[in-house]
């Protein structure tokens, strides 16, 4: 069973739980919102596989499914039988009406750029696209790297892999080199799509650089597509492997006809961080995916034809797949899309977006709320944001604090603010508000999406009911979740469906009030959040052993004000090195090098030796009390408690 570190790591949770604020539908909202009658639950309740077929009924498939759900766990099966492919729902099926000449993507460079794609425009593309991936031999099942700034050719490179059936495999653009080359090689991609760079709050991100560092010696890549954005690295094209964006759509027919799909079919894989060092390629398939995806976007974004709808999470992450790309090009939705930083060339920059391109649905992270909140609220007054009618948050609890923040000060109290859980795993959002119907409490995800059933259990697998806390999970399968993860079926279900048979283990804790309403607690297990961006203890425990001045490294979260949780490693050194703060900047410059800079440890501590149990495990929930400041829990099950003594004396009073 997990150890249960978690639960009591995110900042404010005293808060959260004695919060008894309800904000109910703006009446305003309400009456216009798409899903106003409650007894849709009741509804997806008694027969949620007509639920979810009515949903797959509103999109296009070349043969209709015959079994809407076939479940032998922990393998779910969805539209088995159906036939369809993801890009022609995205794309063609609005060609046919007006939505044609509709923008798709408003697009906004960091330096102040602007393209504009309508669904005719991006239909072509990305059909040229696909055309371009065939020429260099991708064929159906091949998987295709993309590691893109947020550029209009990601989603298009997404869109043309799932023309052809080649399932793309994105890399987010913050991760090193290395972390690259290990999910090529993970991925065996044959063709990898890059750019020159991107841009990053003024600077450039060196990411065709980090493309030649990671293809050094062995390597399944073949051939290298280049974006030219930043033109900065004009003399870098490696002969024969390398080639221009712009040259190979030069030559390609505007049309490509759609691979017919089988619903089960993969259409991406995305890596995530788990419990162990490795990161694991989550894979999803195509019917389920896009039918998921497609309800979400439509409920809980409350979406209509005239909006404009922004999602600010980089594609690079699951938010991205889901809810830049996929849903809201399946609701024939009209997004921004922004390239660069909140914080350039001013702090209004997202409110100067919202105002110019009058933005009405805005979906962003706690984070970056937390991020406004500090820089105060000059910076969203300076701006008309009269447009916006619905706001939504996504990837780490929100504190009531800068939940109340956000809708009075971006949402002028008219906005309802959905607060979405979810996951990598998950593909589609599952707790959420129905904004036209939920009574909203900040601070809580609210309920479970229509047709989603979850449930949270104590330690020994009971089921806890109102009033109660444990660990979240769910019992059935829904349409968009992972089917597993790639090349490794073992370590799906031993991830996921071992802590309780039969059962997904979500990784988080839960409570649930005398209303039922769900209140997410954070990760029980070796997994951070840093900023809404999942980091596995292991992974910066591994960079960190991988220095040679470093005997033995663990790594817990912190809570952070700003980040939600920040880094912060207990490292003991070897023998003959000294322990100095320009070795302290050297791990944490080596942790950047071998992952990313979101991994980066705010604070590194030596330490002699580290908390242990008496079989060898690691104690993080004490390296966590010292890190914090607090009293030690529970030290029985310590080897040593000198250790964790000597450790909080020399830290413990740092706060
Ligand atoms: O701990 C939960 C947290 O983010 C984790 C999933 O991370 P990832 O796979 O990177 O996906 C992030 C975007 C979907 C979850 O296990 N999380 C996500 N959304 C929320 C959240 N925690 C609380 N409230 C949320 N709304």
């Amino acid at each position: 069973m997990v150890e249960n570190t978690g639960v009591e790591n995110t900042g404010s949770i005293e808060a959260l739980l004695q919060e008894d604020r309800t904000f109910p539908p703006p009446e305003a909202f309400r009456r216009q919102a798409n899903i106003q009658d409650p007894a849709i639950y009741e509804e997806a309740r008694r027969d949620p596989e007509a639920f979810w077929a009515g949903f797959a009924e509103e999109l296009d498939w070349f043969q209709k499914w015959d079994q809407v759900l076939d479940w032998k766990p922990p393998y779910a099966q969805w539209f088995l039988g159906g036939k369809l492919n993801v890009s022609y729902n995205c794309l063609d099926r609005h060609l046919t009406s007006a939505r044609r000449n509709k923008a798709a993507f408003i697009w906004e460079g960091e330096p102040g750029d602007r393209r504009v794609y309508t669904y005719k425009d991006l239909h072509r593309e990305v059909c040229q696209f696909a055309n371009g991936l065939k020429s260099l031999g991708v064929k159906k099942g091949d998987r295709v790297t993309l590691y893109l700034p947020m550029i209009p050719e990601l989603p298009i490179a997404m869109l043309a892999c799932a023309r052809i059936g080649a399932p793309h495999s994105v890399v987010f653009g913050g991760f090193s080199a290395e972390s690259l080359r290990g999910r090529i090689e993970d991925s065996q991609s044959r063709v990898l799509v890059t750019a020159d760079g991107g841009y990053r709050r003024g600077n450039i991100i060196p990411l065709k650089q980090n493309v030649d560092d990671s293809l050094t010696g062995q390597s399944p890549v073949e051939k290298v597509v280049v974006v030219r954005r930043t033109e900065h690295a004009d003399d870098k094209m490696v002969d024969g492997r390398d080639i221009w964006w712009h040259d190979l759509m030069a030559t390609q027919p505007l049309t490509c006809e759609p691979e017919p799909m089988d619903s089960e079919d993969m259409l991406y894989m995305l890596y995530t961080s788990g419990t162990t060092g490795q990161p694991k390629g989550i894979v999803h398939t195509t019917g389920g995916y896009l039918v998921g995806t497609y309800a979400t976007t439509k409920w809980i974004f409350d979406l209509k034809d005239e909006d404009v709808y922004w999602c600010t999470a980089d594609i690079g992450w699951v938010t991205g797949h889901s809810y830049i790309v996929y849903g809201p090009l399946a609701n024939g939705a009209t997004s921004v899309m922004y390239e660069g930083s909140p914080d350039y060339p001013d702090l209004d920059r997202f409110w100067a977006i919202v105002e110019k391109y009058g933005v009405t649905v805005l979906y962003t992270a706690p984070t970056a709320i937390r991020t406004f909140m500090r820089w105060g609220e000059e910076y969203p007054k300076r701006r008309d944001l009269s447009t916006l009618r619905l706001l939504g948050t996504v990837g780490e609890p929100i504190n009531p604090e800068a939940w109340v923040w956000y809708w009075e000060n971006i949402g002028g109290g008219r906005c309802p603010v959905v607060d979405t859980w979810w996951q990598t795993e998950t593909g589609m959002v599952l707790i959420t508000p129905l904004p036209g119907i939920t009574t909203l409490k900040p601070g809580s995800a609210t309920q479970p999406f229509p047709g989603i059933e979850v449930d949270v259990l104590d330690e020994a697998g009971n089921s806890v009911g109102p009033g109660g806390g444990g660990y979240l999970v769910l019992k059935k399968p829904w349409p968009a979740m992972l089917r597993g993860i790639y090349g490794d079926p073992e370590r799906y279900v031993q991830q996921y469906w071992s802590q309780y048979p039969d059962i997904y283990f979500t990784g988080d804790g839960v409570k649930i009030d005398e209303e039922g309403y769900y209140w997410l607690l954070g990760r029980v297990d070796d997994v951070i959040n840093v900023s809404a961006h999942r980091i596995s203890t292991m992974e910066v425990e591994s960079a960190l052993v991988d220095n040679p001045n470093v005997a033995e490294a663990a790594c817990i979260g912190k809570s952070h004000d700003i980040k939600g949780q920040a880094i912060v490693a207990f490292v003991t050194i070897k023998n003959h090195v000294t322990a100095s703060d320009a070795l302290i900047a050297e791990l944490k410059q080596h942790v950047t090098t071998k992952i990313g800079a979101m991994a980066r440890p705010d604070d590194i501590y030596f330490a002699a030796e580290l908390p242990k149990t008496r079989s060898g495990k690691i104690m993080r929930r004490l390296l966590r009390d010292v890190a914090e400041g607090r009293a030690l829990g529970d030290t029985t099950t310590l080897a040593d408690p000198a250790v964790v003594e000597a450790l909080k004396e020399q830290y413990g009073d740092d706060e």
